[in-house]
């Protein structure tokens, strides 16, 4: 990459090439998101500027990128940029990146909702994504969303300041209900909504994720016990204690886990109704339950 005047248009087709012999799922699209990142334009404006000549001052970090990249950091965590329900959001090595699937759940809430001021809990915010969307479509609401780690509620936060009026999201740290009985022992505070896009992977099944997500996502962010249900089992059981009369249990599921939480909500009495929603491929990945 030295000695040599490089357009846009040359790095883009060098970089995709050496991304391929390097087995990186989407070489071009990772090239092109790199360097716009770099040349702080857009896809669009690289396409503009094809012929344009790339200097020594970003033929320099570019490089970096591209050498984390086939290393397999993931390029959110590159960027530090991940767009989720047409927002951009902060991500980096201390939350999951968000996936595009878990739009379903908020967009879901947003179609089912009934009050204009609802109270809605969300465990395991990570990046705080599904908070914060649901915080810029529905002002009104009051929100709560806790994670266990506290450096994702860091990251959590840096983005509601970026998006919404601090105020209408409390964020706690804890283990799934424990920040709730914490603030609440007498059990007063009732939830219209707890949603969850829950850690749902077998530990069994590390090895064979794809090192993007192994070895660089947060372990607690992927992994819930040997069957991938422990978080799940304890959201179904625990969740009637904290919601409204007719409140909603709104949570992701893994594509394999559809049978076994249905017999885990069919015994469980609190709830009264419950459907699971499919996603684009026609899989089973959102359960939602209601209480009587
Ligand atoms: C799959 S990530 C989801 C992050 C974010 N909500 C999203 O959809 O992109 C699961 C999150 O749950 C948190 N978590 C894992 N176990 C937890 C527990 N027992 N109590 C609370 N949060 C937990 C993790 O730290 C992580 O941020």
């Amino acid at each position: 990459m030295r000695n040599k005047m490089w357009r846009v248009v040359d790095l883009l087709d060098w970089t995709t090439r050496y991304f391929e012999q390097h087995g990186i799922r989407n070489p071009r699209l990772d090239a092109e998101v790199l360097l716009a990142h770099l040349l702080e334009k857009s896809r669009l404006q690289l396409y503009l500027h094809f012929e344009m000549p790339v200097f020594q001052e970003h033929l320099t970090p570019y490089r970096e990128l591209i050498k984390k990249r086939i290393e397999h950091t993931p390029v959110s965590y590159l960027t530090n940029r991940k767009e989720f329900m047409s927002l951009d959001f902060y991500v980096d090595e201390r939350v999951l990146i968000p996936r595009p699937e878990t739009e379903q759940l908020v967009e879901t809430i947003l179609r089912e909702k009934t009050g204009n001021s609802e109270r809605l809990l969300e465990l395991g915010t990570g990046s705080g994504v599904i908070a914060t969307s649901l915080a810029v479509h529905q002002p009104e609401w009051e929100i709560i969303a806790t994670d266990i780690s506290e450096p994702a509620l860091a990251v959590a936060q840096k983005n509601a300041e970026t998006h919404v009026h601090t105020a209408q999201i409390k964020f706690l740290t804890g283990d799934l209900f424990e920040p709730i009985k914490a603030i609440n022992p007498a059990g007063n505070i009732r939830f219209d909504w707890i949603v969850c896009n829950p850690p749902y992977v077998k530990k069994t099944e590390w090895d064979t994720l794809s090192p993007d997500v192994r070895d660089y996502e947060p372990e607690i962010a992927l992994f819930a016990g040997d069957d991938g249900l422990a978080v799940i089992r304890r959201l179904i059981a625990e969740a009637p204690k904290y919601l409204a009369p007719n409140g909603k249990l709104i949570f992701e599921i893994g594509e394999t886990q559809a049978d076994t939480v249905r017999s885990l909500i069919d015994a469980e009495p609190a709830y009264c109704t419950y459907k699971l929603l499919k996603d684009y491929a026609e899989k089973e990945r959102i359960l939602l339950a209601s209480t009587r």
